[in-house]
């Protein structure tokens, strides 16, 4: 298993090129399945998720193809992806497949309303919580699919189509709304998705549904209304770029102080991160092309009280790099996760750089330390993993994070980004 050697205390200058986001790219690929015409797909990162969700589409018989290797001048344009569903030969996602990325289960709603049937497993437990897919069972019966559970998988049916219906999550929920939507654009008739996901990567997807000819109202808001077609057709469409990506980025020049361009990023994409971040005392401004973020000198103020939203809110897939940045705040800071029931994950291993968090329910407290040294740690998942980074730029000393395999599945080139703007960071494959 690979390795990541971080010696920290170096600030971060230059240009860090942003890549698709992985949150949208999964979900157009799934799209694909709507239509026997070839759907492009432009700015693709390259990401073990993406890797192995072609492998998962291709057993449900979506061939796909990679154009060249991405180009120099604008690297973070990556790579074009084609995908064509001519025929669907397997209406199964298996065990195997679903159990190693949830977001393949998002197969079940455009698989169901292009095959009137699919068996698709149930995703099992995650580290970061139980997450369960109740949202997104309840959302497909009311577009008229009978729907039973027998052997852990979901067997869905709708042998005469599913019809347009009313559906009103109870919860946001942006797999369930990604579900839903890709199924009612092929429903009879017109569906209503209330309390639907905002999140930038659910507008991403009903955009290139749009071009695919799906003809939906109220992208970016909480309701979406959605006429059903027989059929969809192929389009091509640039993935958007990665906000959570973006932001990371953004927390680590927060941290080791530099002077950083986020090239490719969108303010209007991360506004509640990046204002979190105004307040430890950095500087971020818009520039041609991107964002700056800059902190050279002052220290990082504490921000006494933040809490995880649905979007525009802060993100929870930016939690915890949030609080790897504030544990060497001068001052306690208290962060509140209300979207994951478990994703503290990444507290244990902070402390063993020498952080003081104390956990009270959903509601981290992190007092400020004057210094973080350098120690073996263990990456626990994604967003988790990229926070242990984080704090070992800012160690003194070297940090080993192990099990890094969770940080290649969503974050490209992470290293090479990082040490061409100085960071000591190597990989250690074993
Ligand atoms: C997606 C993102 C993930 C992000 C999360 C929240 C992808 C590939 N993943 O995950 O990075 O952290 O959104 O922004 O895009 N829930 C239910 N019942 C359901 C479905 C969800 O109770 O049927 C709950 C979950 O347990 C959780 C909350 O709703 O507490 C939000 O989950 P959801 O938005 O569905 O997360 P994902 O789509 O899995």
């Amino acid at each position: 298993m690979d390795r990541i050697k971080i010696s920290g205390g170096r600030p971060l200058n230059g240009t860090i090129p942003i890549s698709g986001a992985k949150n949208a790219a999964l979900p157009l690929m799934i799209a694909s399945l709507l239509t026997s015409d070839q759907l492009t797909l432009k700015n693709v990162p390259n990401l073990a998720d993406v890797n192995l969700l072609a492998r998962i589409l291709r057993n449900h018989g979506v061939d796909h193809s990679v154009d060249g290797k991405r180009a120099g001048p604008t690297p973070h344009l990556g790579e074009t992806f084609h995908f064509t569903a001519r025929d669907i030969v397997d209406t199964t996602a298996p065990y195997e497949m679903v159990s190693r990325m949830r977001a393949s289960f998002w197969v079940l709603g455009p698989l169901l309303a292009r095959m009137g049937e699919t068996r698709v497993s149930l995703p099992g437990g995650c580290a970061i919580g139980t997450r369960p897919v109740d949202l997104h069972l309840m959302g497909l019966k009311a577009l008229g699919a009978e729907i039973d559970i027998d052997g852990g998988y979901v067997m869905a049916r709708a042998p005469n189509g599913l019809k347009g219906g009313r559906i009103t999550f109870a919860k946001v929920s942006v797999g369930a709304t990604h579900n839903v939507l890709m199924a009612a654009c092929l429903a009879k008739g017109e569906s209503v998705i209330e309390n639907a996901a905002c999140e930038p990567e659910v507008g991403d997807v009903a955009e290139c549904l749009v071009k695919m000819g799906a003809r939906i109202e109220g992208i970016g808001t909480p309701t979406l209304r959605i006429e059903g077609r027989d059929r969809l057709e192929g389009a091509t469409h640039t993935v958007l770029p990665d906000r959570i990506e973006t932001g990371t980025f953004a927390f680590a020049v927060a941290a080791t102080g530099g002077d950083i361009v986020l090239e490719g990023a969108r303010k209007p994409l991360v506004e509640a991160a990046l204002a979190a971040l105004e307040r430890t005392g950095v500087s971020v401004t818009e520039v041609e092309g991107g964002i700056r973020v800059s902190r050279n000198g002052s220290a990082i103020e504490p921000i006494d009280r933040i809490e995880t939203q649905p979007f525009p809110g802060f993100p929870t897939d930016l939690q915890a790099q949030l609080m790897a940045l504030v544990t060497m705040a001068r001052g306690t800071s208290t962060i509140r996760e209300t979207i994951f029931e478990n994703r503290f994950m990444h507290v244990q291993e902070l402390a063993r750089l020498g952080a003081d968090i104390q956990l009270q329910g959903d509601t981290a407290t992190v007092r400020g330390v004057k210094r973080l040294r350098g120690a073996q740690v263990m990456a626990t998942d994604l967003r988790a993993s990229v926070s242990l980074v984080i704090a070992a730029l800012m160690a003194e000393g070297e940090t080993t994070i192990n099990r890094v395999y969770h940080l290649d599945r969503g974050f490209e080139r992470l290293e090479a980004k990082l040490a061409r703007c100085g960071a000591q960071i190597e990989r250690v494959t074993g």
